[in-house]
């Protein structure tokens, strides 16, 4: 019987929950060791089957993986410059090893990753940003083949912000000859995580965590130790869970200025907020009020913390709508929550949704990473039946612990088969 996760609802969650090391931090940090021939350390890297495939990704290329939360990864020995399609089809975010094998030896040959639960996810951006500091990229079988002898910097213009195309950027720039100038860039906290660790390791980066990224390429980099931040669409899905079982959680280990969109939206939604240096505290006894949301890139409200807020919205007072801008199919959570009792329209890229009194527990199945967040959250908030939660491995590609955190809360949350 595959493994499922059940939930009891109802129970108003309470205590401290400590957040984990950001996955999408994580991911493109750990592809970045490719960049030099030393040993890189990675600290506080979250237990997640989405590391675990980037391991197996590095291992293949040649990368000593060792350790777990503390990860150490050493490149001397790489030299092979192929991500295979069985990785990258589990893993979009394979594609992050394109940029550092590219610009360390000359060559990298990337499977092409096909469309996924959310939508087609081109990488149009990351190909032309790379052929414009000089690489020659073209399809081969399904794969993305670049090979440049040494990539030149260039000024780079993204029509729209990409966060993984900005990170394969800055690291294919880091390397590069001369002046990269991204402009349009991504201004997530994790190209900043990733810029900052890169220049501990010698790289010349500024204006990372902006839309205007300038980095002087370096003819090598040196082996460094980095902490890897705390993951803030986690810590806002734990606010999340406090909102809909009208509970009264802290977050402990997290930095609240990652949240900033997260928070005014939690708090229209009626939660109170109270927040330190490195927590915060969510808190809500008067029930859940209406609040529209549009997904937007960071400052933005995170497209990741999408679902997760729908779910919420089930539970409000009236009418809410959550219109989704980044990707064309992230309404895969919507019919599932119908099935627990929600009440919710979809017309292309916008979904209304009218508050009702309760959800109950429903056989539910999980679809993308994001959309199954949504799922726990609903079963926590459901006030009947059990909610069965299927394909838990999409949550386990992104959640360190969830249901032992969310357990240690008071949630009553169990594993079964597997
Ligand atoms: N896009 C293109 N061409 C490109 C690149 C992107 O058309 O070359 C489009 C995408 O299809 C999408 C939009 O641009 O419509 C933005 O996509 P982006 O490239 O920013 O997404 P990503 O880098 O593939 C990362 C996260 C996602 C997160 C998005 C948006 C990682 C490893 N993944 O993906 O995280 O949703 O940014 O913030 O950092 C998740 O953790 O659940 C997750 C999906």
């Amino acid at each position: 019987m595959p493994e499922r996760i059940m939930i009891e609802g109802g129970v108003p969650l309470r205590g401290e929950v400590t957040a984990s090391g950001a996955k999408n931090a994580a991911l493109p940090l750990m592809a970045a060791s490719l960049l030099m021939p030393g040993k890189m350390v990675l600290e506080n890297v979250p237990d997640l089957r989405d590391v675990r495939t980037m391991k197996k990704l590095l291992e293949h290329l040649g990368v000593r993986c060792e350790g777990d939360g503390t990860l150490s990864l050493d490149s001397a020995r790489t030299g092979n410059c192929e991500a295979p399609y069985e990785l990258v089809k589990t893993m979009r975010a394979s594609v992050l090893v394109l940029g550092p094998l590219l610009a360390r030896f000359g060559q990298a040959r990337v499977s092409q990753p096909g469309g996924c639960a959310i939508g087609a996810r081109p990488i149009n951006r990351h190909v032309a940003g790379l052929e414009a500091m000089g690489a020659t990229v073209y399809l081969e079988h399904g794969y993305v083949v670049a090979r440049a002898d040494r990539l030149r910097g260039a000024q780079i213009v993204f029509e729209a912000p990409t966060v993984t195309g900005t990170e394969n950027l800055v690291m294919a720039g880091v390397l590069a000859e001369g002046e990269t100038v991204l402009l349009n860039a991504a201004r997530e906290p994790e190209v900043k995580d990733l810029a900052d660790a890169l220049n501990l390791m010698g790289a010349r980066i500024t204006g990372a965590g902006t839309a205007e990224i300038r980095i002087q390429g370096v003819t090598s980099l040196t082996p460094a130790t980095y902490t890897v931040m705390p993951d803030r669409i986690e810590t806002g899905t734990y606010i999340a869970a406090a909102g809909i079982t009208g509970g009264d959680v802290t977050v402990r280990h997290c930095v609240p200025d990652h949240l900033r969109a997260v928070i005014e939206k939690m708090k229209k939604a009626g939660i109170d907020i109270e927040e330190g240096e490195d927590w915060i505290r969510a808190r809500c006894g008067n029930g859940i009020k209406a609040a529209d949301v549009i997904t937007d890139p960071f400052p933005g409200f995170p497209t990741d913390m999408q679902a997760q807020f729908m779910a919420l919205m089930t539970l409000s007072d009236g009418l809410s709508s959550v219109t989704e801008t980044i990707f064309e199919q992230r309404f895969m959570h919507v019919p599932e929550l119908c099935r627990m009792g929600a009440d919710i329209t979809l017309s292309e890229r916008h979904a209304a949704i009218k508050g009702v009194r309760s959800l109950s527990g429903a056989p539910v199945m999980a679809t993308d990473l994001r959309a199954s967040a949504s799922l726990v959250l609903a079963g926590l908030g459901a006030t009947e039946g059990v909610t069965e939660i299927s394909r838990v491995y999409h949550l386990d590609r992104g959640y360190e612990d969830l249901d032992n955190k969310l357990a240690g809360l008071g949630a009553r949350i169990w594993r079964t088969g597997g």
